[in-house]
């Protein structure tokens, strides 16, 4: 049995890879702002020493899209090198370095710190995958509050079920440090439209799609598919699979 500390571990991806841990065996703790005995702001990195002391692993899961990520990224690093933590997983998004969105940027950055942490920082491994089932659904849901569905034109995505990701992740952080790993993409890559429409066909709404055309370079990546990468669509489940299993 190792001890692997989960960032974020009760968020979408991160409370399934904690499941996946302890049901492999292994000692989990789970750190977010709120979760107890590890309820630690990563951006202030108070009481992180006591969360990372004795670890095998740490799966860095946590985000805050709005800011702070690579503060937080620095204080995990620290004391992650303080208590000799031999490997950090990291998981980053597919197109990081290739749209630029602000987020994207910044989850850019946090990979090459952890890259570059060197000799004394913990050993490493990094995931990027696509855009989670999860994220869709909620965009589509919120965009279904109002009597039109209007979507970003000529845009598609690959979405993955965060349940295969979680797998992923869970094998790695058991696993020794593997440095950059290969991408995970979803099944297929589709417009958003489409998905949209089978949101639609699966919670038995009607909404007419308008599509948007958006300005600015982030966009125009997404519209060049930066996202995306069909060479690696190794997830299994569809969309439509997950919506069924989801909303039952
Ligand atoms: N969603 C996607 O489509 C997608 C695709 C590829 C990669 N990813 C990456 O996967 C990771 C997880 O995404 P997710 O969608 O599962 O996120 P999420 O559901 O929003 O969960 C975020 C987690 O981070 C914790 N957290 C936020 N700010 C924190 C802070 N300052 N200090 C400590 N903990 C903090 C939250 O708990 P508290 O609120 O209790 O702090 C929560 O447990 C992210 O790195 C994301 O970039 C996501």
């Amino acid at each position: 049995m190792t001890s692997i500390l989960v960032t974020g571990g009760t968020g979408t991806l991160g409370s399934l890879v904690s499941d996946r841990l302890r049901e492999r065996g292994h000692e989990v703790r789970v750190l977010s702002r709120h979760a107890k005995p590890y309820a630690v702001d990563l951006r202030d990195g108070a009481g992180l020493d006591a969360a990372v002391e004795g670890v095998d692993a740490i799966v860095h899961c946590a985000t805050a899209p709005r800011g702070g990520d690579d503060r937080a990224a620095a204080h995990l690093l620290a004391a992650a090198r303080r208590a000799s933590v031999p490997h950090l997983v990291y998981i980053s998004i597919v197109g990081v370095d290739r749209v630029p969105l602000g987020y994207y940027g910044v989850k850019r950055t946090v990979e090459r710190m952890i890259e570059e942490a060197g000799e004394s920082g913990p050993g490493w491994t990094v995931l990027r995958t696509t855009q989670f089932h999860d994220l869709v659904l909620r965009l589509l849901a919120a965009t279904a509050r109002l009597p039109v569905l209007p979507l970003p034109s000529g845009v598609s995505v690959q979405p993955i079920d965060t349940a295969e990701v979680a797998d992923r992740l869970a094998e790695l952080a058991i696993g020794p440090p593997a440095g950059r790993v290969d991408d995970m993409g979803g099944p297929q890559v589709r417009p958003l439209a489409d998905l949209a429409r089978a949101y639609l066909h699966a919670t038995g709404r009607r909404r007419p799609i308008v599509p948007v055309r958006l300005a600015g370079k982030a966009y125009a990546g997404f519209r060049r598919g930066a996202h995306l990468t069909p060479e690696r669509a190794v997830g299994k489940v569809t969309f439509e699979e997950f919506l069924a299993q989801r909303l039952g």
